[in-house]
């Protein structure tokens, strides 16, 4: 063993001891946890690697995978696209500009849902090489829940629906606070094209009924909840009785109403009449009077 390799050993010991990286090791960095992708949007895939001042771009090797899949590759300085598969096409790029640094991140453009897996990174450069990996997961947010009633016989139905969201949410209902998720309904369904959720919650309600209802939806891996406070005050049978009454007043007036319009269409009807054959007869009048002037002059 030759001196300084000795005291390069005995150097990394002493690093050890403080827990410290061994300066000759080469930790390229990846996210610990998973990392959560938004539907549509752009994600950063980040990984670095140690550079020093003998580091060469010409010589540094950068792969994305998606298990097997080729995700993005660079060597010789440039974008090695030739073998990337078929489903990220267009949507990769690095930060050159910053590789000096030691990022060696990816920006995965228009994230779906198929984008989802473990991804790895690997790095080799004049220094040293490694690969790490992690776990990408992609989450929408549910959008803002729309609220419909449409009547029954006996009451009304009151619909919640909300949309574009992953993954599956968990739905709550409460009724003056207390839980009343058992007497709802929900339809949970996928949309054909974008794997997105779309919801529908409902619940019918007796005539008379006057509470205060929550609904609550939970995203939770986004930490999205959308809670809606609905105050209801539904007429009771008798009511409804009460306000065909008053039309019945309506229908008292209508042909009084009526009968009024139509006696003033009527006589503005006769003035405009009398008016347009009084000015008839005076354009009749003007006209036998050139006729009679024409008849004078030729006499
Ligand atoms: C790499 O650069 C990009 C763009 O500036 C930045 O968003 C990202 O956080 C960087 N990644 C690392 C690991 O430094
Ligand atoms: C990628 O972009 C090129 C140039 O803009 C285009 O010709 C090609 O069709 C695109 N490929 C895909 C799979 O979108
Ligand atoms: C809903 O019903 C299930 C079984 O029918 C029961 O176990 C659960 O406790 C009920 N939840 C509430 C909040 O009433
Ligand atoms: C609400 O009423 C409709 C029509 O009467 C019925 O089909 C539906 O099952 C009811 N829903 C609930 C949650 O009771």
């Amino acid at each position: 063993m030759n001196p300084l390799k000795l005291r390069v050993t005995v150097f990394c010991l002493f690093l050890l001891l403080f827990k410290a990286p061994c300066y000759t090791e080469f930790e390229i960095t990846v996210p610990r946890d998973t990392v959560t992708g938004f539907y549509s949007e752009a994600l950063i895939l980040r990984c670095s690697f140690p550079v020093d001042s003998s580091w060469d771009l010409q010589s540094t090797v950068i792969t994305w995978q998606r298990g097997l899949d080729v995700v993005h590759r660079f060597y010789y300085s440039q974008d090695q696209l030739d073998r990337q598969n078929q489903h990220f096409v267009n949507r990769t790029s690095l930060f050159i500009q910053e590789m000096a640094r030691g990022n060696a991140s990816l920006r995965l453009d228009k994230v779906t849902l198929q984008d989802a897996g473990v991804y790895t990174c690997s790095i080799s450069t004049n220094t040293g090489s490694q690969k790490k990996s992690f776990g990408v997961k992609i989450a929408a947010f549910y959008s803002e829940p729309r609220l419909q009633f449409s009547l029954l016989t006996d009451g009304v139905n009151l619909l919640v629906t909300s949309d574009g969201g992953y993954p599956s949410p968990t739905l709550q209902w409460l009724m003056q606070n207390s839980d009343i998720t058992n007497r709802t309904q929900t339809h949970i369904a996928q949309d054909t094209q974008t794997g997105l959720y779309v919801v529908s919650s409902w619940l019918n309600l007796t005539k008379g009924t006057k509470t205060f209802l929550t609904f609550i939806l939970h995203n939770n891996p986004l930490g999205q909840d959308l809670r809606r406070d609905i105050q209801l005050d539904l007429d009771k049978g008798e009511r409804q009785g009460e306000s065909a009454y008053r039309c019945h007043g309506c229908f008292i007036y209508i042909p009084v109403i009526l009968l009024l319009l139509l006696l003033i269409v009527m006589s503005l009807l006769s003035v405009f009449i009398t008016r347009r054959s009084r000015r008839e007869q005076t354009k009749q009048n003007g006209f036998t009077e050139i006729k009679s002037k024409f008849l004078m002059e030729n006499v």
